[in-house]
């Protein structure tokens, strides 16, 4: 098993589910990567018993550590993976990851290794799945943070823009957005146009509501030509490292409309942390249901939830495509704009 990308509140259930039902209940014998694919192409693993992962369930961050490394950029990356995966005597790899991780899971699997995938992100972008576990978390750290920012926000008579992670969905702007009353919710499926956020601003200020909160995603991009599109250093799996829209966003509102204002970026404080109840049980039933795929030998799936039932599906399906805010949800929040 290895825990890759970015970390997310309940990778530790997922790390103690799979231990506890594989060693209980099916006799296997589990050993952890240590930091993503660099542990497999290092060798670097640990035995996980039962005893190593009591205590963990509540807690934030991975155990076994992660990285962001693509082990196809390494020199000779498949041939020491796929070697050193047999000098362990590897029957199987459970892959927690994301769409990087994943996607090296299913290349791995084509050239014939025994895999699974568990889908991991706070953004809560990957097919396949309603709901990826560490979300639940982002969007309730993301909420509170907008509802500490309400009251300071009227106190001063200020538009506050907050900015959360979401690189190409705009999942937890929009959750947490609604369930904190943002006037205005910029996610990068939707361009937005500078315009109409100061116009919803003006109508607010009109009505006599003299502060407003903005939530965007840092994946959220300008309609093309109304202001300069930002440019971003990429990581090991040509993603931009994004971060920082919200100032510019924040600069461009504040000149146009004349009303003050101030940008918190929540950061990697949305994925630090314990996670929520349902991240905890979502984490623990995917957990569960791949050690159960492995014993089985159902190999190249990947678990996910479809409404309240975990399910498997190809683990192709994952890098086929981000998931996407619908656009109907979308028109839900945009009720309450301006
Ligand atoms: O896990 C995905 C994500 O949360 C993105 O929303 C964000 O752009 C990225 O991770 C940042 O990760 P890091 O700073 O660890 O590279």
């Amino acid at each position: 098993m290895l825990t890759g990308g970015g970390d997310c509140p309940g990778l530790n259930a997922v790390i103690r589910a799979v231990v506890r039902k594989g060693v209980e209940r099916h006799g296997c014998e589990i050993v952890g990567f240590r930091n993503g694919y660099r542990g497999v192409l290092e060798g670097e693993a640990v035995a996980l018993a039962p005893g190593n992962v009591r205590g963990i369930l509540h807690r934030g961050g991975t155990i076994l550590g992660t990285s962001k490394l693509n082990p196809f950029r390494e020199e000779g990356g498949l041939e020491r993976l796929i070697g050193n995966l047999q000098a362990a005597e590897v029957d199987g790899l459970i892959a927690i990851g994301g769409e990087g991780t994943l996607g090296a899971a299913a290349r791995l699997s084509e050239e014939g290794v025994n895999v699974i995938g568990v889908p991991k992100t706070i953004d809560n972008d990957i097919a396949g799945t309603d709901f990826t576990f560490g979300f639940d978390t982002a969007v309730q750290v993301a909420t509170d943070a907008i509802d500490r920012l309400h009251t300071t926000a009227e106190s001063h008579n200020r538009v506050m823009v907050l900015e959360v992670m979401g690189r190409n969905s705009g999942w937890i702007a929009l959750f947490a957005g609604l369930a904190g009353g943002a006037d205005v919710i910029l996610i990068p499926e939707h361009p937005f146009d500078i315009d109409d956020v100061c116009e919803h601003l003006r109508h607010r200020q009109s009505e006599g509501h003299l502060f407003s909160i903005v939530v965007v995603a840092e994946g959220a991009v300008p309609r093309k030509g109304t202001l300069p599109m930002p440019e971003y250093d990429r990581d090991e799996y040509g993603w931009p490292k994004l971060g920082g829209i919200s100032t510019m966003i924040a600069e461009e509102l504040e000149h146009r409309t004349g009303f003050e204002t101030r940008v918190t970026i929540l950061g990697h404080v949305q994925r630090g942390g314990t996670p929520t109840a349902f991240d905890r049980v979502l984490a623990t039933r995917f957990g569960v249901a791949a050690i159960d795929l492995a014993a089985g030998g159902r190999w190249s799936r990947m678990v996910g939830l479809r409404g309240i039932t975990v399910v498997d599906v190809p683990l192709s399906e994952a890098e086929a495509r981000p998931k996407y805010v619908p656009e109907k949800l979308y028109e839900v929040a945009e009720v309450f704009f301006g």
